[in-house]
């Protein structure tokens, strides 16, 4: 598409000729579509391996384009991660989950004020050697609960 200089998203679909890129466009458009018709995308999503799971990965991959703006659609991720990562804690600087998402949403969709809502910690309440963090688990998802719901009444 980019020898072809298109990057009108409107008009990605005059690019598929191939039985595989009917294929492909099969599962994308439709993704895109939903993508470009809302007004606020709310991504839940874990931490994994101090960053994102394989599935949302893969839907990015899906249904990024280059040159592509949102804006000015709102993001808002709600994550959930075993540990502890926001500021001034020990593993701050391991948090890639939420780096990554800002970075590629405002480098790639041109949106720059997403929105994170973490609970943290939350392994402590299955892992015996996090139990001692319980109730700071349970502060960090009240706060999340509370964030989600302002963010609720305001969008
Ligand atoms: C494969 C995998 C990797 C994980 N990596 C991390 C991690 O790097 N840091 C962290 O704090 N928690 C990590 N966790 C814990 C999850 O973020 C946490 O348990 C979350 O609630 C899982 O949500 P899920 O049950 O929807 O997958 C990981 C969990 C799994 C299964």
């Amino acid at each position: 598409m980019l020898a072809h200089g298109a990057t009108d998203l409107d008009r990605l679909g005059e690019l598929v000729n191939s039985p595989a890129q009917q294929r492909a466009w099969a599962i994308v458009e439709p993704l895109l579509a939903e993508l470009r018709a809302a007004d606020i995308v709310l991504i839940g999503t874990p931490m994994y391996n101090y960053s994102i799971p394989a599935g949302l990965k893969a839907w990015l991959d899906q249904i990024t384009f280059p040159r592509m703006s949102l804006a000015p659609t709102r993001f808002v991720v709600a994550s959930a991660r075993g540990g502890a990562y926001s500021p001034g804690t020990p593993k701050a600087i391991y948090d890639y989950q939420e780096r990554y998402l800002r970075d590629f949403f405002a480098g790639h969709f041109a949106v720059e004020d997403t929105v994170f809502v973490h609970s943290e910690l939350v392994n402590s309440r299955q892992d015996p050697a996090l139990a001692h963090l319980r109730d700071k688990h349970d502060a960090s998802h009240a706060a999340a609960l509370a964030t989600a719901r302002t963010l609720g009444k305001e969008y």
